[in-house]
C-alpha cells in the first residue's frame, strides 16, 4: 500500500537522525515535517546538549518532550538546522514560511553550519513560485509593500487569521506573493529585501539548502547540494 504523506513526513525526520552531532545544539525548524523531527529526536533527548527553535510552536513541543531549548542570542554556532520546506528545487533553493515562521527559521539557519531540509517527495518542483511566497512585513507599511510586491509582478495577499491579519512570533504581518514564476530565486531574494519595511522574505536561495532529504514511495532519497 503506498505511504501517505504523513508516513512521508515521518520517515525524512527520522533520517535527519543522523546528522544530528551528539553533544551539540540542533537547530530546529517550525511544521508538521518538523514536529515529526521533534518527536524522533526526543529518542535522544540524552545525547544532545540542547536545541534552538524557529517558533515558539516548536519551542513549546520541544519542551514538551523535556528537550532544552536554547535562547539564540546564547549560541554561537550549531553544526546543524533541520527544517521542512514549501518547495525545493534541485539546487536546494526553497521557499519557506507556510508556518509564517520564514524570519526566525532564518535567523537560526544562519548560524548553523548545515541546513539538512526534510520533505516529502511533493516538494520538489522544477521552478519555484507554485506555492505563493510568504513575506513578513513591519505592520504599519503593509500596504505600501503590497504595491511595491504587485510591481515586481505578483499577486500580493495580507495573510488572515481569524477575520484579522495574522500576526507572527515577531508581531509582523505576512503577505503571501502569488502568480510568481521564479526564474532566478536569489536575485528576487535580495530585490524584496530591499523593499523597505520588509523584515524578510520565504525565499532561501543566498543560502539555501545543504542537504536534503526526501521522502519518496522509493524510501528517502538524498540530495546534496553546493
Ligand atoms: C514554516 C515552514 C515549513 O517548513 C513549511 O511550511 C513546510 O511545512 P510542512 O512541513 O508542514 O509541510 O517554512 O514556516
Amino acid at each position: 500500500m503506498a505511504m501517505t504523506q504523513d508516513e512521508l513526513k515521518q520517515e525524512v525526520a527520522r533520517a535527519a537522525l543522523a546528522y544530528v552531532v551528539e553533544g551539540e545544539i540542533v537547530g530546529v525548524g517550525t511544521g508538521s515535517t518538523a514536529n515529526f523531527f521533534i518527536d524522533a529526536l526526543a529518542t535522544m533527548k540524552d545525547r544532545i546538549r540542547g536545541t534552538v527553535a524557529s517558533s515558539e510552536a516548536t519551542a513549546a513541543r520541544l519542551r514538551a518532550h523535556g528537550i532544552a531549548v536554547f535562547d539564540l542570542n546564547d549560541i554561537e554556532s550549531m553544526p546543524v538546522y533541520v527544517d521542512g520546506a514549501d518547495e525545493i528545487t534541485a539546487q536546494g533553493a526553497m521557499i519557506k514560511g507556510g508556518g509564517a515562521a520564514l524570519t526566525r527559521e532564518k535567523i537560526v539557519a544562519s548560524v548553523a553550519k548545515k541546513f539538512v531540509c526534510i520533505a516529502d517527495g511533493s516538494k520538489l518542483v522544477g521552478q519555484l513560485g507554485r506555492f505563493p511566497l510568504p513575506i513578513e512585513v513591519i505592520p504599519m507599511g503593509h500596504a505600501v509593500v503590497a504595491r511595491k510586491l504587485a510591481a515586481l509582478g505578483g499577486t500580493p495577499r495580507l495573510r488572515m487569521k481569524d477575520g484579522a491579519p495574522l500576526l507572527t512570533d515577531n508581531g509582523c504581518m505576512i503577505i503571501d506573493l502569488l502568480d510568481l514564476q521564479i526564474e532566478d530565486p536569489a536575485m528576487l531574494e535580495q530585490q524584496i529585501n530591499d523593499i523597505v519595511g520588509v523584515v524578510t522574505n520565504g525565499l532561501f536561495a543566498r543560502k539555501g539548502a545543504d542537504v536534503c532529504l526526501l521522502g519518496t514511495a522509493e524510501g528517502v532519497r538524498t540530495l546534496r547540494f553546493g
